[in-house]
């Protein structure tokens, strides 16, 4: 399946890069669910774990580091059932709250994201890339 993430990867972002999609999912084990068309896969989403010691004791958290559907796909709601599947898989492996980060300036990615409940935490810079701005969004589950 990795060929066609790397594919749409690249694709879907001007700083994609092959190399470091891979270095940081061995890194950080990365879980990646993918969507399909006729057999096709037209869509990716990946994220690591990240326990956290809050007030409410240990908790599983999860952080979607990347998204994007195949260009020819796009508008066709393959986003919105992969993350909405995604997150039901979440709920299933415990996982309390999903955060995940995008560009103040990416509205198709913000509104899929407001539209599957998560709602904006703060503005962060260099998290995106260097003197991006960006949202960090949240998404309670439990
Ligand atoms: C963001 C992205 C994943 C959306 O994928 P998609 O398959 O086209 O999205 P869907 O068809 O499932 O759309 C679901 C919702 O997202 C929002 N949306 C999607 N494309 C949009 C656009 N061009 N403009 C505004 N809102 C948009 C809408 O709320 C839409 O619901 P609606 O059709 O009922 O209005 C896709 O544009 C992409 O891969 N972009 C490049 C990579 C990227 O920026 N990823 C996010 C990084 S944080």
């Amino acid at each position: 399946m990795l060929p066609d993430v790397l594919r749409i990867q690249l694709d879907g972002f001007e700083n994609g890069n092959e190399e470091k999609l891979i270095k940081y999912s061995k890194k950080s084990r990365n879980i990646f669910y993918v969507i399909k068309n006729k057999d096709k896969i037209v869509g990716y989403c990946v994220y690591y774990l990240k326990p956290v010691l809050s007030l409410r004791g240990f908790e599983k958290q999860s952080v979607i580091s990347s998204i994007a559907t195949d260009k020819n796909f796009r508008g066709r709601g393959f986003a919105e059932r992969l993350l909405k599947g995604s997150i039901e898989e979440m709920k299933v492996n415990g996982i309390s709250v999903i955060l995940l980060y995008v560009n103040v300036n990416n509205l198709p990615a913000i509104r899929l994201y407001e539209k599957t409940g998560f709602r904006i935490i703060k503005q962060v810079e260099n998290i995106c890339g260097q003197n991006e701005k960006c949202y960090q969004m949240g998404l309670r589950l439990a």
